[in-house]
Formats: C-alpha cells, sequence, structure tokens
C-alpha cells in the first residue's frame, strides 16, 4: 500500500505549543522577552557573540545588505538559489552579480565570482544550499584578497558545520530563516549572527524603524520583528534542533547507500571537513541514463505517495524580474543543474523504513 510521505515534517511539539500558548495567554505579543532570550540562546548555540531576530530569512538578508550597501554598490550571489539571495541586494539598492555554481557542491564558483570583481564589487553571499555548508576558509581567503564582505546565507543550514564550527560562528552576517520546511521553524521569522558589535547595533535598530530612543530615529529602518510567540517556539525547538538533525544525517547516509547503485542519480556532493545540515537532499537525474526525466520522476513518485520538490527550476539570472533589469546573461552550470535537479525528502519524520521505501521506490521508477 502506499504511503503519505511530505518533504517536510513541520509538526510543533507540546512543549513548542505550550509555550506559545504560554505567551498568548501573557498577552506579551509583540517583539519581547523571548526574543531577547532566543537571541542570547541561539547566539550561543552557534557560537557567535551576536544574534538578532526578525520577521523572515528575507528580512535578514535585507537587513544585512541595508547596513552597509551604498547606491549601485555589486554584490556577488550565486545564481543556483532562492530569490532573496539576490533581490534583498535589490532592495537595499544594490546590485547582484550573479556567479555560476560548482556542478557537484552546487555552491557558489569563485573562479566564476572572480572574474565577475569590478571597483563596484561590495559583498559576496555564498549560500550554504540546501544544507551544504561552502567551503568557509577559501571564501574567507577570497574576500580578503578582494576586500568586500561576507553576508553567509545560512536560510537552509541550521547545524551545518565547517572544520567541527557551527557555520554560525563566521563573521561578518550568517542569515537563517525559520519559515516553515527549514531545519528550524517557528511560522515567519529569521535571524542574523554577527561577531561585529557595531554592525549588530545597527541591525538591532534597523529592525524597529531605525529607532534608537523612543520615537528618536537617526537611521532608516522598517518594522522587521518577530514576535514572543514565534520566538518562543524557538527557543523550545533549539532544544531539539541536534536530535533533529542526527535523524536527519541519518536519512541522508541511507539514501546515498540506497541510491548509490541506480544509474542516473547523482546526490549533491559534500564539502569535504563539514557536516551537512540536510534541509534538502538534492540529485540531478539524468535522463538518458535513469530512462526519465526529473519531472516524470517527480510524477511517478508522487503517484507513490512521495512528494519531491524541484529547487530550483531556473537558475536567478533566468528570472523574468532579473532579465528584464539586468538584460539576458547565461551561466552554463546552474542552468544545467536546474534542468536536472530533484530534491527527495530528507527530514527529522521520516523513518528508516520510509526512507527504504523512498530508495525502492526510486529504483522502481527506473523499471517502470
Ligand atoms: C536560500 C534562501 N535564502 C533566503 C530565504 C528567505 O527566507 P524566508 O522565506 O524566511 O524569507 C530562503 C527561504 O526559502 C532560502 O531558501
Amino acid at each position: 500500500m502506499n504511503r503519505k510521505i511530505n518533504i517536510a515534517e513541520i509538526k510543533l511539539t507540546e512543549e513548542e505549543i505550550e509555550a506559545a500558548v504560554r505567551v498568548l495567554r501573557s498577552g506579551s505579543l509583540r517583539q519581547g522577552k523571548e526574543c531577547a532570550a532566543f537571541e542570547e540562546e541561539f547566539a550561543k548555540k552557534v557560537g557567535t557573540k551576536y544574534a538578532i531576530t526578525c520577521s523572515s530569512g528575507s528580512a535578514a538578508l535585507h537587513l544585512a545588505y541595508m547596513s552597509f550597501l551604498e547606491p549601485c554598490d555589486e554584490v556577488l550571489v550565486p545564481s543556483f538559489s532562492f530569490i532573496a539571495t539576490a533581490s534583498m541586494v535589490c532592495m537595499a539598492g544594490g546590485k547582484p552579480i550573479f556567479c555560476d555554481v560548482d556542478s557537484e557542491t552546487f555552491l557558489i564558483d569563485l573562479k566564476d565570482a572572480e572574474k565577475k570583481i569590478t571597483p563596484r564589487t561590495k559583498a559576496i553571499a555564498p549560500v550554504h544550499l540546501f544544507g551544504n555548508p561552502c567551503d568557509i576558509d577559501q571564501i574567507k581567503a577570497f574576500a580578503k584578497k578582494y576586500g568586500v564582505i561576507i553576508v553567509w546565507d545560512a536560510a537552509q543550514a541550521h547545524g551545518a558545520t565547517y572544520k567541527g564550527k557551527d557555520i554560525g560562528s563566521f563573521d561578518e552576517f550568517v542569515c537563517y530563516s525559520f519559515y516553515p520546511t527549514k531545519n528550524m521553524f517557528v511560522g515567519e521569522g529569521g535571524i542574523v549572527c554577527t561577531n561585529n558589535l557595531e554592525f549588530a547595533e545597527k541591525l538591532h535598530y534597523m529592525r524597529t524603524h531605525g529607532q534608537t530612543d523612543k520615537y528618536y530615529h537617526t537611521i532608516l529602518g522598517l518594522n522587521y520583528r518577530m514576535t514572543d510567540v514565534e520566538a518562543a517556539i524557538g527557543r523550545e525547538m533549539l532544544k531539539r534542533l541536534d536530535s533533529m538533525l542526527h535523524i536527519r544525517r541519518r536519512n541522508a547516509a541511507l539514501l546515498t547507500e540506497g541510491l548509490a547503485e541506480i544509474p542516473g542519480i547523482t546526490p549533491q556532493k559534500l564539502t569535504p571537513n563539514t557536516e551537512h545540515a540536510w534541509h534538502q537532499y538534492g540529485v540531478l537525474v539524468d535522463p538518458e541514463e535513469f530512462g526519465c526525466d526529473k519531472d516524470t520522476l517527480l510524477q511517478r513518485l508522487q503517484e507513490k505517495g512521495i512528494a519531491s520538490g524541484i529547487a530550483y527550476p531556473r537558475g536567478l539570472h533566468q528570472q523574468p524580474v532579473f532579465k528584464k533589469m539586468y538584460g539576458k546573461q547565461q551561466l552554463p552550470v546552474s542552468e544545467h543543474i536546474a534542468t536536472r535537479v530533484l530534491n527527495l525528502p530528507v527530514h527529522h519524520g521520516l523513518s528508516v523504513s520510509d526512507v527504504e521505501y523512498i530508495v525502492d521506490a526510486v529504483k522502481e521508477c527506473r523499471r517502470y
């Protein structure tokens, strides 16, 4: 009999629901004590000095970019990512410069980024895509060489590590999302981690209209606050992040083992010296070798009760909005990945037998 397997597990535990209800009962619905405590606990968990909660992962990126970008400054972004990686650069007055990605890790290709450096390059925004950490030392060396700021897009990478250190501990900005489907989820929410006091203070004020004193505004900002209800859920969920990650890593290992023998299925390659956070289990489907393309495989898995996904069906430079703004560009690797990528369920709600069912289903789809 067919099972019903979702692409993400977004149920809250009783403790998380109780934490939210406790705040609702208290009548303190706005940003307050819970947000402050969540910031302190999240910062401690990832090993950074400061953490600033906000209303989404997009808000986290926007705040980071707003804090240092000047009009027409350029930011190097990987083209194979979610829209916010690049659109928040535009919203902060800058220009995203689309870079290609590595064909195996799907992460920003520094050789391509290097070709795109100009006197206007102000920052680089590497994405730890699907939870696969970038080679942080290489990117830090690149940033130092060209004098650019790093905005890590860690929306998908809660709990990922690089050389034994949490990816949230690295300068200057590390931006997370708590959107449902992410490794940690509170409804809508985000957080920016930084070790830089000056940036931390700026972000702190910017998320509340640049208010440095009651009705006294020294910089421009927005209302990007998180509420205490979401923060209370986040505080509770932080306690089970490690156990959720443990299950994701077990599931990913089982998928990797099970899919290894299937011709035409190539999983995302892991960066050495890292621990992947497995927000997504991304594979490339070679239609010739596998026998059908990723869209057909998605459809066939759906018939077996397995929800898979396609993140992302096109590179950012291929998005109509950016084509209109910056014209047609070609980034062959991003385009190639977008035609072949499929995301299989790997989340913490899956049992060993669910994962075996997914592996068997992929095998059967090949023989369809
Ligand atoms: C890579 C990446 N960056 C940024 C975001 C934006 O996060 P949010 O949806 O919380 O605004 C997401 C969320 O999907 C993401 O996957």
